[in-house]
């Protein structure tokens, strides 16, 4: 069984990821730190798989702590790295808050693999790299564009450090995925998005206004140029983007690699607005939502979806899971979470 340690395992994207990697037969390790996830989580995977994953709480941004794990751990044969600050607003108030937390961990991280016998490393990445791309769907070839916050930056300095280090070690094996926008929950609702405080994402905020949460849902602007005037974005399934991770990685470990760095989009390659994504959900839950027109929210593009060809003839994944399936797992999550 080999060895794969998940950073920041108890997240969104994360604790989906260490679900389908124990499903392939994967060992699973987590490190987490628990600041923006909760040990709950821990229960739901093991209730999913009937495994147990190792756990331990970490802060990667210690960096003895790091050497001391791996140490211990010696035996890992790919790490997945999640872990890191992702509220695109507080970084623009807490630039060095993120910097730091999502530059060091990231290089203690690697410091440790370059040590490890086998090095795959797996990097979240994001569509945000992109900003307001020229063409749509955007290719892995569009342009790196300045990032629009420090989050961001933070995306794109990441890729570049992960692209450096590869050049001169030639052993690591490294893939960043761009994720587009990731939502949904696993179809046994136990496990799922857990925002902490008031949502900035738009189907968490969706789910929480129908629970009675929120009282109503604002959307930022009706006069984008696109067809009904509401902001389009590709909204990705996060189980079909966590098993985007297990064929990356096997990809890896096979050797397939055509460079010892690659870029892969992962969405569904689907252009939805913010007004079908409201219908998606009152389709799959029956419910009407109160939503209102606002003004446009500040550092929105107008429309970002991914050009998937790449993922999936050289990856050999596809996402399978439509936007309907993915609004009704949200929704049955929030129902669960809030014991509706
Ligand atoms: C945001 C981040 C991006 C991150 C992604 C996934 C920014 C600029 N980008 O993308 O880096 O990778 O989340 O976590 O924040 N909307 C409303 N009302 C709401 C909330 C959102 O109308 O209450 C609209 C937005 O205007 C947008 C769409 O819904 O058109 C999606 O918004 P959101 O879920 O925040 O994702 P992004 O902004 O695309």
């Amino acid at each position: 069984m080999k060895k794969v340690l998940v950073t920041g395992g108890l997240g969104f994207i994360g604790s989906h990821t260490v679900v389908e990697l124990q499903n392939e037969g994967f060992e699973v390790v987590i490190i987490d730190d628990l600041s923006n996830s909760s040990i709950d989580v821990l229960n739901g995977i093991v209730s999913i798989t009937n495994q147990k994953p190792i756990f331990e709480k970490l802060d990667l941004k210690d960096k003895s702590s790091v050497e001391l794990f791996f140490r211990k751990h010696n035996d890992i044969a790919g790490v997945i790295h999640f872990a890191a600050n992702k509220a695109v607003g507080e970084s623009v108030n807490k630039p060095l808050l993120y910097y730091e937390n999502n530059l060091n961990t990231l290089i203690y991280l690697l410091n440790e693999i370059l040590g490890l016998e086998t090095s795959s490393f797996i990097f979240s990445s994001s569509c945000t790299v992109y900003g307001q791309a020229d063409e749509m769907p955007i290719t892995e070839n569009a342009p790196i564009k300045p990032a629009e916050s420090p989050y961001g930056n933070t995306k794109q300095i990441g890729e570049e450090i992960i692209r450096d280090t590869c050049k001169v070690n030639l052993d690591l094996n490294a893939i960043a995925l761009r994720y587009f926008n990731p939502i949904g929950a696993h179809a046994s609702s136990k496990i799922g998005e857990l925002p902490i405080g008031v949502p900035q994402n738009l189907v968490p905020y969706i789910t929480q206004t129908a629970a009675g949460l929120r009282s109503y849902l604002s959307v930022f602007g009706d006069d984008y140029p696109t067809p009904d005037g509401t902001c389009i974005r590709d909204y990705i399934h996060v189980v079909d983007l966590a098993k985007a991770h297990v064929f990356a990685l096997q990809r890896l470990m096979n050797g397939r690699q055509d460079s010892n760095f690659e870029t892969f989009n992962i969405g569904t390659g689907v252009g939805s607005s913010v007004l079908e994504v409201i219908k998606s959900f009152e389709r799959v839950s029956g419910k009407s939502l109160n939503y209102k027109m606002t003004a446009r929210r500040e550092g929105d593009i107008v429309s970002a979806y991914a050009d998937t060809k790449k993922a999936n003839s050289i990856l050999g994944w596809k996402s399978q899971l439509t936007l309907d399936d993915a609004m009704l797992s949200a929704w049955n999550w929030e129902k669960h979470i809030r014991n509706l």
